[in-house]
């Protein structure tokens, strides 16, 4: 199983179960107006300390479980204050063997390419630990700067899928991303302290975020 914490250069990244319903709620009462547009909608429970509680209980038990995994992103200057959240949902194994990738990032965290880091040690930990063939995101064609994480990070742009997630009460078609975790491909045959440069070689700053622990 992962472990609950992980850091990067500028980053901390931590499992529900390291966090309270207290720092979650601030975090989506904080962002409301940037996240409403883009999220599902919300119950209004959802804005209650009771119920962020009940979503990081269930959190842990798909933890536990191994079939879903999320990190709350905070940096190392404020290991209380939650910046951004990933999360790994519907992990499967068998001949699938895949997850489906969602973020977001506080209002006051943005273009500092946080979330990017914290994807690329993401990728790793599915890749590495957990072990999966394939990571999906869907994002909306008008987000421009979450299409540009998907590029910097290196994801395949698949397809596009009508009506494909329901946004803010609107059913939203989407442009489907996949990354693979290709065993031919060069970086799994050379050390770690090399292979990232080698396989992102055209991606710098990519690489050098693959090599951060
Ligand atoms: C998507 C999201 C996580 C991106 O966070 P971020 O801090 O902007 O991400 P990064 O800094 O790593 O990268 C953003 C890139 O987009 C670019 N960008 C940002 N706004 C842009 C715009 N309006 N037009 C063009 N490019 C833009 C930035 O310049 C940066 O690219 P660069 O590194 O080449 O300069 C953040 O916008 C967010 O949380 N949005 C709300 C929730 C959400 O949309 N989640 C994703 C659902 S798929």
């Amino acid at each position: 199983m992962p472990k609950k914490e992980y850091r990067t250069e500028r980053l901390i990244l931590k499992a529900s179960k390291l966090v309270t319903a207290q720092q979650t709620l601030d975090y989506y009462r904080r962002n409301h107006n940037l996240f409403t547009p883009l999220d599902p909608k919300r119950v209004p429970a959802f804005y209650n300390i009771g119920y962020q509680f009940l979503l990081l209980q269930q959190d842990e038990a798909e933890r536990q479980s191994g079939c879903g995994l999320r990190f709350w992103i905070f940096t190392k200057e404020n290991p209380n204050r939650i910046i951004g959240m990933i999360s790994f949902a519907n992990i499967k194994h068998g001949n699938v063997s895949s997850t489906f990738l969602a973020y977001k990032l506080d209002g006051a965290s943005l273009n500092k390419g946080y979330i990017t880091e914290a994807i690329a040690r993401g990728i790793r930990i599915i890749f590495e630990e957990v072990k999966l063939n394939r990571i999906e995101v869907a994002v909306l064609p008008r987000n421009t700067p979450s299409l540009r994480v998907m590029e910097k990070l290196g994801f395949v742009r698949e397809g596009y899928s009508p009506r494909f997630m329901e946004i803010n009460g609107v059913w939203e078609g989407h442009v489907r991303f996949g990354l693979v975790n290709d065993p031919d491909a060069d970086w799994h045959k050379l050390p770690p302290h090399i292979r990232c440069a080698a396989y992102m070689a055209p991606k710098v700053r990519l690489a050098k975020l693959f090599c951060r622990d």
